[in-house]
């Protein structure tokens, strides 16, 4: 029972770069960057559920208090028929309060981990024996498909936790018009996006006082380090994250204290003294902004929930 999990790897080797090419382009560019799609390793993904409970970190837990309250009206708005589709982990207790306001016939987690989202869906259908469940190991922010054997006919698709963040307005478009194209005619999209708000409350939580968000943004050279044939020390770096406003978005940086070399793949990488590696960028947008933004990729806005300090919104939009 706890087994039956109908996995799919749709994993494009070829389209989607590597850790050791996408570090090695990285290193290589003037300012230095990588992926935030690193981040989730099996070290990883266990830290970024520490993050989210730690008490800066509001997005977590005033996304879960909007779904609560809002579960049953998106189950109606959904209908009868509607299938589950959720792009991310599948571990979090948000896509459980949907489950069980929707009691759809299925469930199937999109994701790149193939770990992460294996753990994550057998807990799943263990916990929901009435729940077809299948899992799907892809890059969403590539062109997908739903898999042979899932019924795509009335999916309701749930993006949350403001991972649409992690991408620029431009690529957001693009995974936004992906799954525009994965969707069919009157498909859904439930998609929790975090708010513009006071710089200190932003910044507070990517810097929280446990120093777990550091750990989970020096986890990257550790990889590097384990995976890649690389000496890079993450001793030597430092954890740095800030609101910028023009951009409206979260920067998270390691910084070099110190000027110092680095090898990959030996090929040598030189930091100057202060140099950052940027390892992330999370947009922040309003209300309208994003509504904006969905209305470009093809979607019409049905409904929107947000807190009462209005701190992060789930809107539903639908595929017209
Ligand atoms: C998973 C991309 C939504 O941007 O808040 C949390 C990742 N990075 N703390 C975010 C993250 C640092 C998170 N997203």
């Amino acid at each position: 029972m706890a087994l039956a999990v109908r996995f799919h790897d749709q994993r494009q080797c070829e389209a989607g770069a590597s850790l050791r090419d996408e570090a090695l382009a990285g290193f290589a560019a003037k300012t230095k960057q990588i992926s935030p799609k690193f981040f989730y390793d099996r070290r990883g993904s266990e830290l970024f559920e520490q993050i989210c409970k730690q008490p800066e970190y509001y997005p977590t837990r005033t996304e879960e208090l909007i779904l609560s309250r809002a579960a049953n009206d998106i189950a109606e708005i959904a209908g009868q028929d509607a299938n589950l589709v959720e792009l991310g982990s599948g571990a979090s207790r948000k896509v459980r309060l949907l489950l069980e306001a929707m009691h759809p016939a299925s469930y199937l987690g999109i994701d790149i981990s193939e770990d992460f989202l294996l753990s994550s869906t057998r807990r799943l259908a263990a916990d929901y024996p009435w729940l077809e469940v299948h899992a799907s190991c892809a890059d969403f922010s590539l062109p997908m498909t739903l898999p042979d054997g899932f019924d795509g006919a009335h999916p309701l698709a749930f993006f949350p936790g403001s991972s649409i963040g992690n991408f620029s307005p431009e690529q957001a478009l693009a995974v936004l018009r992906n799954l525009h194209e994965l969707l069919p005619a009157q498909g859904g999209l439930l998609v929790g996006v975090d708010l513009v708000k006071d710089k200190d409350l932003l910044e507070a939580a990517y810097n929280d006082e446990a120093g777990v968000t550091a750990a989970f943004n020096l986890n990257l050279l550790q990889r590097i380090r384990q995976e890649l044939d690389s000496d890079i020390d993450p001793d030597r770096f430092i954890h740095h994250a800030f609101f910028n406003e023009a951009e409206s978005r979260i920067e998270m940086h390691l910084i070099s204290p110190q000027a110092q070399d680095v090898t990959i793949e030996g090929r040598r990488f030189h930091f100057e003294r202060g140099e950052s590696l940027h390892t992330e960028n999370s947009y922040k947008y309003t209300p309208a902004s994003f509504r904006d933004l969905a209305g470009s990729a093809g979607f019409k806005a049905v409904a929107m929930w947000t807190d009462p300090r209005e701190l992060f919104s789930v809107h539903y939009l639908q595929r017209d």
